[in-house]
């Protein structure tokens, strides 16, 4: 087995083992461990049907002391027990949720980049309702499962700014809907519209809120930032996915001297920022360049000598850093995997 490390995409790449739990009878049996990348389902299953279907994304990181990290595992933990009450799942218990990280990260060892190639490998934790039904109620019985595999950077420009789109024509998610869970409709919902920024050669694009038009939402799998006046200022949204990493910026921003503020974000408040940029597990952060508006044909510019703004460059060598053990944990984010 070769892999080129280096120039890893992030895409789906076989591994060794994936693991797998069953809910039946309403209790969790015990975790099992297998080879095959195929998931027996029956035809009836909510998960097909009706959208019964949860995930999450976290990485395992190799240090240069060879140590193997899990960052703020709880945190996605958490998430996924949201996940599952908003659309009326069986709930993951925490102490399953880490068993199966410990188990799957370990059987898959190899496969974790090494130090220094600025790759990963991504965990997919899955929760579907595989329980047959045909009106429309939740599932009695469901899958919890994590696959992983190496990955690269999510944006193919890696920390370099990428270019993004600003969608007005399509939402991801509604005010009082499921946006603020990561359930696979939501990603279903933004299929259509990131299409057609990918055609016109946008990296991504950013979604507003679905009431007016007005403010800044997301950007299609990761939260949006900007910087000005020493401040990270991140949208507050009830349609955004609560992301962990800019949960974890925001407390390092603090750190290094500067102001947070989680608030409504206009769209004509981007004329006045000095960096902006996208957050995520699988974007980490991904600095962006430039911003059009088709609608008022206006474009943002930033990082016009081309590289990252001086904040963001601050702030991703910090996260980083505690990821791959380069920096210390002060917050106890990290757990290392034996
Ligand atoms: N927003 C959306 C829609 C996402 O899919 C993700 C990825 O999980 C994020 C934001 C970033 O969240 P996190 O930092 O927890 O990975
Ligand atoms: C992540 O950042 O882990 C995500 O889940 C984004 C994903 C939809 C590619």
């Amino acid at each position: 087995m070769k892999i080129d490390w280096k120039n890893l995409p992030f895409g789906y790449m076989p591994t060794d083992y994936n693991v797998r739990c069953y809910y039946r009878g309403g209790q969790w049996g015990e975790l099992e461990i297998t080879s095959s990348e195929y998931i027996p389902l029956h035809m009836a299953a909510t998960s097909l049907h009706y959208g019964q279907e949860a995930f999450e994304g976290m990485k395992a990181y190799m240090g240069q002391d060879r140590k193997i990290r899990i960052f703020r595992w709880q945190d996605n933990a958490g998430r996924m027990a949201n996940s599952a009450i908003g659309i009326k799942m069986a709930v993951v218990p925490d102490e399953l949720f880490h068993k199966a990280i410990i188990t799957v990260v370990n059987l898959n060892k190899k496969y974790i980049p090494p130090y220094g190639t600025g790759a990963a490998l991504y965990l997919r934790p899955l929760l579907i309702g595989t329980g047959a039904e045909v009106g429309v109620k939740p599932a009695s019985e469901y899958l919890f499962m994590i696959f992983v595999t190496p990955v690269g950077p999510y944006f193919k420009e890696g920390f370099k700014p990428m270019n993004m789109l600003i969608c007005r024509s399509f939402d991801r998610a509604a005010p009082m809907g499921t946006g603020h869970i990561k359930v696979g409709g939501n990603y279903a919902a933004s299929l259509v519209s990131l299409e057609k920024g990918h055609e016109q050669g946008y990296a991504s694009v950013i979604y507003l809120d679905a009431r007016e038009k007005k403010y800044i939402d997301e950007c299609g799998p990761a939260n949006f930032f900007g910087i000005k006046n020493n401040t990270y200022i991140t949208p507050d949204s009830s349609s955004i996915l609560p992301s962990i990493t800019n949960k974890s910026l925001m407390t390092l921003a603090g750190d290094i001297g500067i102001k947070v503020e989680k608030r409504p974000v206009p769209v004509d408040e981007l004329a006045s920022f000095d960096e902006v940029g996208a957050c995520g597990t699988a974007a980490v952060i991904s600095p962006i360049g430039k911003i059009f508006d088709p609608d008022t044909n206006i474009t943002y510019e930033y990082c016009k000598d081309g590289n990252p703004g001086p904040v963001s460059v601050n702030l991703y060598n910090k996260l980083t850093g505690i990821q791959y053990g380069d920096e210390p944990d002060p917050y106890g984010w990290i757990e290392i995997v034996d």
